[in-house]
């Protein structure tokens, strides 16, 4: 017992020195990248849980020249356990569509967060006979890219 605590004492500060540590907590804000390889920055969030922040898609259902465009959203104010539910809403600068996403901040088994979300594409029609064909449905999951310094 005399020598296992030492070893446990420079065990854990080893584990320190190298900066292992399991993150708990998953943060909205920063640099996101989806499965479609589109880009996202979120700003702060604020004391009411609202954020703007721009998105780069990396793919379009239109054929104009893709334009990096705001978002704006809110995250839940109960940080459920540091994984909160949020949504946010695109509203594309390149085309009349809007999309609007939905889910929730996770950390995985790893300890890295990841984004897990729905979103529904509403595209202009130019008749209500075309209601039926203009809002697509998906899923999206999003990592964390690495903070520019
Ligand atoms: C448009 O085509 O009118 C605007 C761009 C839509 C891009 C969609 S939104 C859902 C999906 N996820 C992405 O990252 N991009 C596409």
């Amino acid at each position: 017992m005399v020598q296992v605590t030492p070893f446990l004492l420079m065990l854990s500060l080893a584990l320190v020195a190298s900066g292992f540590s399991v993150r708990k907590q998953c943060v909205l804000s920063g640099r996101w990248v989806n499965d479609l390889g589109s880009n996202m920055t979120i700003g702060a969030v604020n004391g009411k849980g609202e954020f703007t922040g721009s998105y780069h898609t990396a793919v379009t259902a239109t054929r104009n020249e893709i334009q990096l465009s705001p978002l704006q959203g809110s995250q839940h104010r109960i940080n459920n356990k540091g994984q909160p539910t949020f949504g946010f809403t695109v509203n594309w600068s390149f085309s009349d569509s809007i999309t609007v996403f939905t889910g929730q901040c996770f950390v995985d088994e790893n300890g890295k967060e990841v984004l897990k979300t729905m979103w529904l594409l509403r595209s202009h029609v130019d008749n209500i006979n075309d209601d039926w064909k203009a809002t697509r449905v998906g899923i999206n999951v999003f990592t964390r890219l690495p903070s520019q310094k």
